[in-house]
């Protein structure tokens, strides 16, 4: 089995400071530190680090930062065979974290806007591959790479962040579809769920998969207060999180949906493979930077044993 991964590779300049900055204003920092990021290439190392066979997928630039971006896949094992060099600047993103561990982030795609589906050929989305997409690359390409791996058969995982359209008909092809609060609540006003009826302010699971139709899952993370999912038949799981003392929330995601997609392809249960998720991304926010921050198997392996009890 393999997880395949499509989507972006930036290079995060992270800057911790007081406080995030407001409209208008300037915050004073003391040090940046250039690292690994991109919601592509974090889950990718995410899964890697959880012991799977990972590729990945997507576009840099001809350009110094290349290296930066791509450094933590290349640490963590990740097959760059089918990554593409663009005439364009490598993807880079602004993080400002506070104290509290809170961040804000900007993103300027480049190179990312031109990852082709075409450089996952048909060979590689069998009923072997778990495909792990999110939303960094151009939306035409996720479709396009949708449509192909749900012929083949494959396991196909979306992150719909950040959250843009696709349409209903392109979602219902997913088997797993991920998305934080804020996204939920985008998806709900963007599958015309009326808000007379539905909580808004705590977009469920289960209102998303009955707007999408059957046979999607769908996991709402909610930071510190776990996650809310149901599984493809429609049946509900909820979770807390175990009490940590939280650093860096960046990447936290990433961290659970590659960790998911490395559990489930390894055959793990759904409620076990989102119980694994969760912790790790648990664990990743102890710790600054995103893939960085990012615990190996036996890591979340010990923190699964002592949170059973
Ligand atoms: O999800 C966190 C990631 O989002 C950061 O690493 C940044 O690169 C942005 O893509």
């Amino acid at each position: 089995m393999t997880v395949l991964v499509f989507g972006s590779v930036v290079a995060d300049m992270v800057f911790p400071l007081p406080h995030l900055p407001r409209p208008g204003e300037t915050v004073l920092g003391e040090a940046m530190r250039v690292l690994p990021g991109g919601k592509g290439a974090n889950q990718a190392v995410a899964a890697a680090r959880d012991g799977a066979a990972v590729a990945f997928a997507g576009a840099v630039g001809r350009d110094a930062l290349a290296e930066q971006a791509l450094s933590g896949m290349r640490a963590a094992g990740v097959d760059l065979a089918r990554v593409a060099e663009v005439e364009a600047a490598t993807g880079c993103a602004a993080v400002c974290v506070d104290v509290k561990g809170q961040n804000q982030i900007a993103v300027a795609a480049g190179a990312n806007s031109w990852a082709l589906a075409t450089q996952v050929e048909d060979a590689a989305l069998t009923a072997e591959t778990t495909l792990l997409l999110q939303m960094e690359v151009p939306a035409v390409e996720v479709v396009e790479i949708i449509r192909r791996a749900s012929k083949a058969e494959a396991l196909i995982i979306l992150n719909l962040a950040p959250a843009l359209p696709l349409p209903v008909e392109v979602l219902r092809l997913v088997d797993v579809l991920v998305v934080n609060e804020a996204e939920a609540t985008w998806l709900m006003g963007h599958l015309g769920l009326d808000p007379a009826t539905r909580n808004f302010d705590e977009p469920a699971s289960a209102d998303l998969a009955e707007a999408i139709g059957e046979g999607v899952a769908v996991v709402v993370t909610r930071g510190e207060r776990g996650l809310d999912a149901v599984d493809a038949d429609g049946q509900r799981i909820t979770y807390g999180t175990a009490p940590v003392k939280v650093k860096d929330t960046t990447g936290a995601g990433d961290c659970f949906t590659g960790v998911l997609a490395a559990a489930l392809d390894e055959g793990e249960e759904f409620p076990a493979a989102l119980w694994r998720a969760m912790l790790a991304a648990t664990l990743s926010c102890t710790r600054e930077g995103a893939a960085v921050s990012f615990p190996g198997a036996e890591e979340t392996d010990a923190f699964l044993e002592a949170s059973a009890g």
